[in-house]
Parts: C-alpha cells; structure tokens; sequence
C-alpha cells in the first residue's frame, strides 16, 4: 500500500470508524413522548430541532471562548453564523463535534443523542459532517478515488480498494462530480486543483457520507466570486435534505444565502455568546451588532 493510500486511510478511519459503537452516546432512556419509541442512538428530530445548545462554556485559561451559548437548529435549516474574530464561532463547531468538552452546558443531536457523552469520531459516524477552513483533500489522488474513499471508507482503504463499486454507488459518484461541477476534473490529481475546487471536493466528500447536519467553517474564504456564488448555488440546493450550519466572514456570501428571505436566521456571536438572531436586515440594523463591528 502507497503511503499515500495509508494516509488516506487513517483519515477516512478517524472520520468514519464508529458505525460499530452503535450503542454509544446514548442520553440514558430519554424517549419522546410519541408513540414510537426511538432506539438508543438514533436521530429523533419529531421536535424539529437537529441541534441543540444549551448553556455552553468553554474556557481557557480562565478565558471564556463560550459564555453560556444557546443555539436551536431546525432539521433542514440552512443557519448562518457571523461575528468577529475570536467570537468564538470555530471553538462551538469544536464543541459539536466532540473535539473541545464544555466547562457546563447541552449538546444535543436531535431530542435524544448527547454529544457530549460521545467521542469524536463516534459524532462523525452519527451523521455530523465537518468541513474545517483548509480543504483536506487527498493530494495525491484522483478526485474520482478522493469521492471512492469517501464513500467506502468506514471499511477502511485497503478493503476499500479490493471491493468493486457497484452501479448505484458508481451512479451516485458520478452524481457528486456533477454536483461538485468537477466532473471535468474527474481523473485529476487532486493536489493541481484550484482552492475553491478543493473546497468543493472536500465538501463532495463529506456529501458522500449523507451526513445530517453539515458545520461548515468559512467555506468560501479564498474563492473567486463565482465560486462563491456557485458554492450558495450547491448549498441552497442542499437546504432540506441537510441540516447546515454555515460560518462565514463574508456577507455578500451570507446575503446569496438568505436572499432576502426574512424567514432566514441570521446568528450573530460575540464574545463567546449570541448577541443578536433573526433576518439578516434585522441583524445589520441592531446597534449592538454594528457597534460590535464597528468597534473592531
Ligand atoms: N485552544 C485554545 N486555547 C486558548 N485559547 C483559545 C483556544 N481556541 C480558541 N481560543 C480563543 O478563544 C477565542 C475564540 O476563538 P475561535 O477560534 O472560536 O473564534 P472564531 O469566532 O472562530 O474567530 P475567527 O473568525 O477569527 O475564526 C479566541 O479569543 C481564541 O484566541
Ligand atoms: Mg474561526
């Protein structure tokens, strides 16, 4: 096995392994109060919340990069999440995704899975997709084998490159090329692809794994404008089938998002908090939060 291959494969492991720990994470016999009973560690959205922050702190150092942070998502919501430098708007994906424990607080994923009992990699075989601010794609494979990878790798890659593709999944490939615009680029290394086709292999990647939420840290930084335009364009057809958190410094970004719609939510954090939340004409308008950014 190349080391290329090997590396691949530690990834695709970290990010895929837990399928087995079925059992994990699970908030100790909460069940709703319908009538069908949800398993241990299944997704229950009857609420209609997919996520929910509850009283979050997270410090360092005496320092509080969360204070006290509450947040509602709704399944199928596309949310957007502003706020200046040091808001603390990576080190909540952090807390989601298992990779920083809150000092006090509630994550939960749906009404009954408790994230905060769960490990890392157990979150990202639940259903929660997280794509970091530098594209981590594999350089030294094809875009084709990088959405392969993705999708088989919760076998890990040295099965991975034994089992044959069946016609759905090579289907659902060629689906995600096209989707991705790179369907041009299939058979190109992924190392000679420019940084906003990284960003959307990356995200192609994750979209293989079907996750149900998608936290996405400032997924257009470094785009082209049409990038960016194209990127609202996959997004915006993504809303309703996933759940998506987006976090973005750029507003003419955040404005294709919402598009004018007053039913969007805006979340705007500030020091570790939300300071403000609702359309995104409502957010620009409130003087704290024009204060807050004027005042950086
Ligand atoms: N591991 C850490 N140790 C100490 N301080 C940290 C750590 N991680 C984050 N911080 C601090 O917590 C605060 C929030 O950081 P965070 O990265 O979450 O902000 P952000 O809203 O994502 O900012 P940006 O828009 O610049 O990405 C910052 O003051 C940061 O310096
Ligand atoms: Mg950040």
């Amino acid at each position: 096995m190349t080391p290329q291959l090997m590396e691949a494969g530690v990834r695709v492991r970290q990010a895929m392994d837990a399928k087995k720990s079925d059992n994990a994470g699970q908030s100790g016999g909460r069940q709703t109060s319908y009538s069908r009973v949800v398993q241990p560690g299944e997704l229950d959205v009857a609420h209609g919340a997919i996520l929910y922050l509850d009283d979050i702190t997270v410090s360092f150092d005496g320092f509080k990069a969360l204070n006290a942070l509450s947040l509602n998502i709704s399944a199928g919501e596309l949310r957007c999440i502003i706020g200046p430098n040091g808001a603390g708007k990576t080190t909540m994906m952090d807390v989601i995704t298992g990779k920083t424990r809150p000092d006090v607080g509630k994550a939960f994923f749906g009404s009954t899975i408790d994230l905060l009992r769960m490990r890392e990699n157990e979150i990202a075989s639940i259903g929660i997709g997280r794509k970091f601010q530098k594209p981590t794609v594999f350089e030294h494979l094809s875009v084709f084998e990088n959405l392969e990878l993705a999708l088989k790798g919760n076998r890990g890659v040295q099965s991975a490159m034994f089992f044959r593709l069946s016609g759905e999944q090579l289907d659902r490939i060629d689906a995600m090329l096209t989707l991705i615009h790179l369907k041009d680029s299939a058979q190109r290394v992924a190392g000679l692809l420019s940084h906003g086709q990284k960003q959307w292999l990356e995200i192609g990647m994750l979209l293989m794994q079907d996750p149900k939420l998608l936290l996405l840290d400032e997924p257009v930084a470094g785009m082209t404008d049409e990038e960016t335009e194209r990127t609202a364009a996959l997004f915006l057809s993504l809303e309703g089938n996933h759940s998506l958190v987006v976090v973005e410094h750029d507003m003419k970004f955040i404005h294709e998002l919402t598009h004018g719609n007053p039913a969007k939510k805006v979340t705007v954090l500030h020091e570790g908090s939300v300071l403000a939340e609702g359309s995104l004409a409502d957010v620009q308008a409130n003087e704290k939060v024009v204060e807050v950014y004027l005042g950086r």
